[in-house]
């Protein structure tokens, strides 16, 4: 990999992980518009999410009551980490080679795009008991449609980020992760789940109303965890919700890790969605 044209984000800040369950984020650097680059730095990390995504399923899924299903998230989950080791050993595809790259990503997260839709919808009508929530499935296919509209957009020639596509599904994501955190708490953690979901709210206001509704959501609720916010201008203030919703879930990987925080939150999650803010927080920066 030609290691200089790309940034590594750690949580820390500098080349040490937190081992064992901190990921490195990849991207491209700052000022890299090409194609080539931003394809590898999103398929590295999106088919890693993809696996992540069939391991939590499988977690959720005691084969007493999802057997089948439980297997079929486990192959999708050992399928993407193949994946993600062959995009990782190969390194950036040549530009004749980009749209061959980018369609044997997307060919492969097609099939999980079908099976989120139909066990979503299965949990949903009850014909399905697993323990993944329905809102689970439509937010982890949500991810994966997103990121098949990306490399799609890559494939074409195109590497920019439209900041109004980057807020929108982003907003909407971290709304959704800041309801999922609440409700993996143990109950008896009352003030982090107020604050999870004081969270959402802003990013709900965020996402239907810009940086008025946000700040009505903060008048509202004062203890939010997005204060910030109210000093900021508003072009910003998308940028200021992401980076301290970043900041909250990297305190919480830790924190659960640590034994800090009584949850049912497995700390592969909490990487896995502080790593989702770190990419929103990225993409926002390149589209401002
Ligand atoms: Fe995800
Ligand atoms: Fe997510």
């Amino acid at each position: 990999m030609a290691a200089a044209k790309f940034l590594t984000y750690t949580r820390g800040g500098t080349k040490k992980l937190e081992k064992p369950f901190e990921k490195p984020v990849i991207v491209p650097r700052e000022d890299d518009q090409d194609p080539a680059a931003h394809a590898w730095a999103d398929a590295r990390f999106a088919t890693d999410i993809m696996a992540e995504h069939g391991l939590f399923f499988a977690l959720l899924m005691p084969p007493e009551l999802a057997r089948d299903e439980r297997k079929d998230a486990l192959q999708f989950s050992r399928k993407f980490t193949q994946l993600h080791i062959r995009i990782v050993e190969a390194g950036p595809p040549e530009k004749r080679e980009l749209k061959r790259f980018t369609t044997r990503v997307i060919e492969a997260i097609k099939p999980f795009i079908d099976y989120k839709a139909r066990l979503g919808e299965a949990q949903r009508k009850g014909k399905l008991r697993s323990l993944v929530w329905p809102l689970f499935f439509d937010h982890t296919r949500h991810e994966a449609e997103r990121w098949t509209r990306r490399l799609e957009q890559l494939s074409a020639g195109d590497s920019e980020f439209e900041k109004a596509e980057v807020a929108g599904f982003w907003d909407n994501i971290m709304d959704e992760h800041a309801r999922f955190v609440a409700h993996l708490l143990d109950p008896d953690e009352s003030e982090l789940i107020e604050k999870a979901m004081d969270t959402s709210k802003v990013f709900q206001e965020l996402g239907a109303g810009g940086f008025a509704g946000a700040a009505a959501a903060l008048v509202k609720k004062p203890g939010t965890v997005v204060n910030a916010l109210t000093t900021f201008p508003e072009t910003s203030a998308v940028l200021s919700a992401a980076e301290t919703i970043l900041d909250f879930k990297t305190k919480a990987a830790r924190d659960i890790e640590a034994g800090r925080i009584k949850s049912i939150i497995d700390p592969r999650l909490a990487d896995h969605v502080r790593r989702e803010a770190l990419k929103f927080f990225d993409e926002l920066k390149r589209a401002l």
